[in-house]
C-alpha cells in the first residue's frame, strides 16, 4: 500500500476562518478542475484553485492520502485531494459539538438514512472520532464547493446558523456533520468518504475502517 503525506498551507478564507490546504505541488489544475461544475469554480476560486492543485496521491491514480492532524487547530478545516476530489477534515471543537444536537428538527435526514457515508459512521457525528468532520466537499445539488463558514449566527446567514458550509450557488445549507438542512436545493448530505485511523493523529483517507 502506497500513501502519500500531505503538506499543509495555510489561507485566510475571512475574517473569522483559517483554512488549511493540503498538497501543494504545483501543475495544470485543469485536469482536477473538469470534474466540477463552472459555477462552482467561480464561485469558490480563491480555496478551491489553491486545493485542487494534483497532489502525489491523485498523480498516483486515486492511492490513500496520509493526513497528519496535529496541525490542524481546534475549530479549523484542512482540505486534501483525493480522488481528484476535494475533501474537508474539520478539527470540531466542543462547541462545534454542541451544535450538532440542537438543529435536529431543521435538518433533512438528521439521522443520515441515506447511504452518504459508510456505516461506520452513520451515528450522531458521522464520523468515527467526534472530533473530526471528514467529508467530501461537493454540494450534493449540482456540484458546487460550499463555502466552510464556522462563525455562530454571522449577518448573512442569520440568527440560526450555528456554524456549518454554505453553498452560494443556490443557497444550500449543511450543519457541521455535513447534513443537509430542509428547504434547500440539495436532496442530500454530504458524501463522507471511506477512511480510518493509523494512530491518534494519523487520518487514511481511502480505506474503509475495520
Ligand atoms: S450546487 Fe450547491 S446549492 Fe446548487
Amino acid at each position: 500500500m502506497s500513501l502519500k503525506k500531505t503538506q499543509l498551507k495555510k489561507v485566510k478564507v475571512n475574517d473569522n476562518t483559517n483554512v488549511l490546504f493540503g498538497s501543494v505541488e504545483r501543475r495544470s489544475i485543469l485536469k482536477a478542475t473538469t470534474t466540477f461544475s463552472a459555477i462552482g469554480i467561480a464561485i469558490a476560486a480563491g480555496p478551491f484553485v489553491e486545493s485542487m492543485l494534483p497532489s502525489e496521491a491523485a498523480k498516483a491514480g486515486g492511492a490513500p492520502v496520509d493526513v497528519d492532524l496535529s496541525n490542524i487547530e481546534s475549530g479549523a478545516l484542512l482540505m486534501v485531494e483525493w480522488r481528484g476530489k476535494p475533501v474537508w477534515i474539520v478539527h470540531r471543537n466542543q462547541e462545534m459539538l454542541k451544535f450538532l444536537n440542537m438543529d435536529q428538527q431543521r435538518l433533512s435526514d438528521p439521522d443520515s438514512k441515506l447511504p452518504q457515508q459508510p456505516l461506520y459512521c452513520k451515528n450522531e457525528t458521522r464520523s468515527i472520532k467526534p472530533e473530526y468532520l471528514v467529508a467530501i466537499g461537493i454540494c450534493t445539488h449540482l456540484g458546487c464547493v460550499p463555502i466552510f463558514r464556522s462563525q455562530v449566527t454571522p449577518n448573512d446567514l442569520g440568527s440560526e446558523w450555528h456554524g456549518g458550509f454554505y453553498c452560494p450557488c443556490h443557497g444550500s445549507k449543511y450543519d457541521l456533520a455535513g447534513r443537509v438542512y430542509k428547504g434547500v436545493p440539495a436532496p442530500t448530505n454530504l458524501v463522507v468518504p471511506p477512511h480510518t485511523y493509523s494512530g491518534d493523529s494519523r487520518l487514511i483517507i481511502g480505506i474503509n475502517h475495520a
